[in-house]
Parts: C-alpha cells; sequence; structure tokens
C-alpha cells in the first residue's frame, strides 16, 4: 500500500465506530486490531440481537457482519435476515458482509440495496480497507448532502412563512435566491422584468409578485403577446372605440382594466414598434387612447413582463426599444434553466405526479440525467403523461418516454462532483463501471473527471 491512500484510510477513519457481528472470537480481534490501527473505534458482538441492541444505542458509522452465527449453521440464512432487519431499522449505515466462498451469489443479490459490500473470507485487509472507507465516505457525502437539503428546506419554509409563493416548489439554493428578491421587491411599485427560457417558472414568478403587493386584491390581468395577432394587441391592450375598424365594437382594453392593479405581459419580445411606442408612453405618463378615439385616458398599472428573448441582443437588432427596455427593466428577475438547478428536478416531478403514484428509482435516475431543454413545464408534461400511460401506480423508465440524450460531448455537464464521487465509489473506482451506472460512455466520463480534476481512486 502507497504512503498517500494509507493517508487517505486515516482520515476517513479515525473517530469512526465500526461495529463488529460475529461469533468468532478470532475473526473479531483481527478486526480490532486492523481497524483500530487506522484509528476506528471497534464494538465486537457475537449475535444479531446484540448487534442490534447495539446499533440501537446509536453511533454506530459502519457494519462488518457474518453470515452464519452458530459453529454447525452455514445456511447463511441467519446472516441475511440480519442484513435485513439493519437495513429496515438503519437504513444510512452501511453494511459490509463477510461470507464464504459457497455464497456469494446470495451476497452480490443482498448488497446491490445499495451503500452495502461483501468480502469473501478469508479476507484480504487492503481490500476490506478500501471497502469500508468507501462506503464511510459515501454516507458523509450522503450525510452532507442530506444536511444541506434540510437547511434550504427550512430557508424555504422560513419564505413561504412570510410570504405567499404560490405554491411554487424548489430546493435549489439558485430558486432561493429569486424567491427572495421576488418577495422583496414584490411590494415596490416598479415595473418588474423577468427573464428565462420557455417553461422555467416566470409566470409563477409573476403570481409572486403579485400576490405579495400592496395590489395583491385589485384586479391582475395576464396578456400573452405572443399568442395573439400584432394587429389585434394593441386594441387588445389599449381598446377600441366602436367603429375604429370594420366591425370594431366599443371595447375597453387590459390598461384600462387592470386600473389600480397588476398587468402581466407575457412574451414581451414580440411586441411591434408601435406596440412598443405605446407601452412605453403608458409607462411614463399613464395616458393611452383606445383605438379610433382622441380621448386621452389615464390608468394606473404595475406591469410585469416576462420574455425568454435575449433583450439586449433584440436592441442590438433594433427590434427592441432601448428606453422601453430601461422603463421595463428597473428590477430584473432572471429564472435560470431546470439543467441549472437539479436539486428540483424531483421534488418537482414529485409535486407533479397524480395521487397515489410514485417513481420508480430507476426512472428517478433517468429523470436526473435529462437535460431538460423545455424546463418545468417539460418535466410537467412527462410527468403527467407517464401517470397516464404507467400500468401500475409505480412509474418506471419506460413510462417517462424521454427522448435520449443528444449533444455529444456534453452528456456529462449536468453531473456535479459529489455524483460523479459517488458513482466511482460504488463502482469501487472502475470508471467504466461508474460510466455504464451513470448513463454515459467511459470517454464522457473520463472528460468530466477531467473538467472537474477528479481522478479514479
Ligand atoms: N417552481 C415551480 N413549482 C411548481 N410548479 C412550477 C414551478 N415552475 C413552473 N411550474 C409550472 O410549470 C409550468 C410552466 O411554468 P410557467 O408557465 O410559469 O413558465 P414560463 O416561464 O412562463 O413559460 P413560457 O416561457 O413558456 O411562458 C406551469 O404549469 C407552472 O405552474
Ligand atoms: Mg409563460
Amino acid at each position: 500500500m502507497s504512503t498517500a491512500s494509507a493517508g487517505s484510510l486515516q482520515a476517513s477513519l479515525a473517530n469512526r465506530t465500526v461495529l463488529v457481528i460475529d461469533d468468532s472470537e478470532a475473526v473479531q480481534t483481527a478486526f480490532e486490531v486492523l481497524l483500530s490501527l487506522h484509528g476506528a473505534k471497534v464494538l465486537a458482538v457475537a449475535s444479531p440481537a446484540e448487534g442490534l441492541a447495539a446499533l440501537a444505542c446509536g453511533s454506530v458509522d459502519l457494519v462488518i457482519q457474518d453470515m452464519n452465527f452458530r459453529r454447525e449453521a452455514t445456511s447463511g440464512e441467519e446472516g441475511i435476515a440480519l442484513f435485513r432487519e439493519i437495513k429496515a431499522r438503519f437504513p444510512d449505515v452501511p453494511i459490509v458482509l463477510l461470507t464464504a466462498w459457497t455464497h456469494l451469489e446470495t451476497a452480490v443479490e443482498l448488497v446491490r440495496a445499495g451503500a452495502a459490500d461483501y468480502i469473501a473470507k478469508p479476507w484480504d485487509d487492503a481490500r476490506l480497507l478500501t471497502s469500508v472507507r468507501n462506503l464511510l465516505d459515501l454516507r458523509s457525502a450522503r450525510a452532507e448532502a442530506a444536511a444541506l437539503r434540510s437547511a434550504r428546506r427550512e430557508a424555504r419554509a422560513a419564505l413561504a412563512e412570510s410570504f405567499d409563493l404560490r405554491g411554487m416548489v424548489y430546493e435549489s439554493e439558485a430558486m432561493h435566491t429569486v424567491a427572495c428578491t421576488a418577495t422583496q421587491v414584490a411590494r415596490a411599485d416598479v415595473p418588474v422584468l423577468i427573464l428565462g427560457p420557455n417553461g422555467v417558472g416566470k409566470e409563477i414568478m409573476a403570481d409572486i409578485l403579485q400576490a405579495n403587493s400592496e395590489r395583491a386584491t385589485r384586479p391582475y390581468l395576464k396578456v400573452n403577446l405572443g399568442a395573439l395577432p400584432t394587429e389585434l394587441i394593441e386594441a387588445e391592450l389599449f381598446g377600441t372605440e366602436a367603429g375604429a375598424f370594420t366591425g370594431a365594437r366599443a371595447r375597453t382594453g387590459r390598461f384600462e382594466a387592470a386600473d389600480g392593479g397588476t398587468l402581466f405581459l407575457d412574451e414581451l419580445g414580440t411586441l411591434s414598434g408601435s406596440g412598443q411606442a405605446k407601452l412605453l408612453r403608458v409607462l411614463q405618463t399613464g395616458e393611452f387612447e383606445r383605438l379610433g378615439s382622441n380621448v386621452t385616458r389615464r390608468t394606473r398599472v404595475r406591469v410585469i413582463a416576462a420574455t425568454n428573448i435575449n433583450l439586449r441582443q433584440a436592441i442590438r437588432a433594433g427590434s427592441f426599444r432601448e428606453d422601453l427596455y430601461y422603463r421595463l427593466s428597473v428590477i430584473e428577475l432572471e429564472v435560470p434553466a431546470l439543467a441549472e438547478r437539479r436539486e428540483d428536478i424531483l421534488p418537482l416531478a414529485r409535486h407533479f405526479l397524480e395521487r397515489g403514484f410514485a417513481l420508480a428509482p430507476a426512472a428517478e435516475e433517468a429523470l436526473l440525467r435529462h437535460p431538460w431543454p423545455g424546463n418545468v413545464r417539460e418535466l410537467q408534461n412527462a410527468i403527467r403523461r407517464a401517470c397516464l400511460l404507467a400500468g401500475g401506480s409505480v412509474i418506471g423508465v419506460s413510462a417517462l418516454n424521454l427522448p435520449p440524450v443528444t449533444a455529444p460531448g456534453d452528456e456529462a455537464a449536468h453531473l456535479d462532483r459529489s455524483a460523479i464521487e459517488q458513482a466511482l465509489g460504488r463502482a469501487r473506482g472502475v470508471v467504466a463501471r461508474a460510466a455504464r451506472e451513470l448513463g454515459l460512455s467511459r470517454q464522457a466520463l473520463y472528460r468530466r473527471m477531467e473538467k472537474l480534476g477528479l481522478r479514479a481512486s
């Protein structure tokens, strides 16, 4: 063993408590010597009952267990029962099974459940230490991730106590930041511009701004500028006088109807030049005229606008007025793409499930791997469709019907350091195996590891 790897063993075993459940005193002593040499505290017991009692007292970081606990027993039944009991009652505690060569198949079957490994007797010390270290590292990584998640959940819950979040679901830091800004600026009576790609939740953000503003009980109207033909948009926004054009009846526009309240202008980027000029005027002076009328009217509307296009580029290209942009973007909220906040994928997916449905673990992994170019709306559609198509109440990968990942070379871009480290831990450092588990080619995983400065073991 090299000095470097001995050093890292020390680091992950120091002050950890390892529970050894084995009826052989010789085996107990061997583990005590080996593991305490690396700084671990060893508890050794001879029977499953004593082992479970020790676990119940808490503070066991890892279990090493035999498969038979009486001299005459060889079936491994007792070991299997103990393993299942520990997994059920203490799911976070990793287990190393000590097994005879003749029972290897059972052991392989058992450790598929995860956070477990098996070692054939007589064992090789180096191999055992590597396995123990990997499992302990995996456990720490999971515990850290869980602590972070619960801290974020608490932060969201605290925000939801003071503000109406309109049922918006998230666990990511990125969305928390946007939600905090939105609730803070909600009461300021100025325009807000919401930016972000398709289906990312811009409209929910507008709802949050409105619901937490002083205009919460006043009219709240929405106009999708992209859904209307250009010639009707101005009529929709500013209204028409009877006879303004053939067949036109007198009609109130949205700016008039929303007086005192809020107007959400979706797909702002599609507004024509003349529409932009009129919008700028009503924002600056509160004044407008109905189409076909020369009576100037006044309105006091807060405008929240959203767009998925790059307005700065549109300004450069001459298709969007710079002065209007500055009027509207007093406050800018940028909603990040779902691919940039992957912690939100599973909470959102579970939120969209119909009552009584659940996701299979493999389906959850597939959801995490998908790049979600259509963002939350695409996820919502995928889950709705899956609930209709799933044969039973558990949704598997095939019911999700996700298109294969394209964009070669970038297929691993969504994986962060800890996801890769965990997969490598489970694959005992074998890159090909970790790649298979992550649904990647070996080359793609190597490229990603290189980028993150990770090495295989
Ligand atoms: N964080 C979230 N929690 C719960 N539901 C969400 C969340 N984000 C989006 N949704 C839901 O996903 C769908 C798409 O969101 P929304 O309409 O707000 O996106 P958008 O950015 O306005 O999309 P587009 O650019 O296509 O107009 C909606 O049904 C919305 O309710
Ligand atoms: Mg929208």
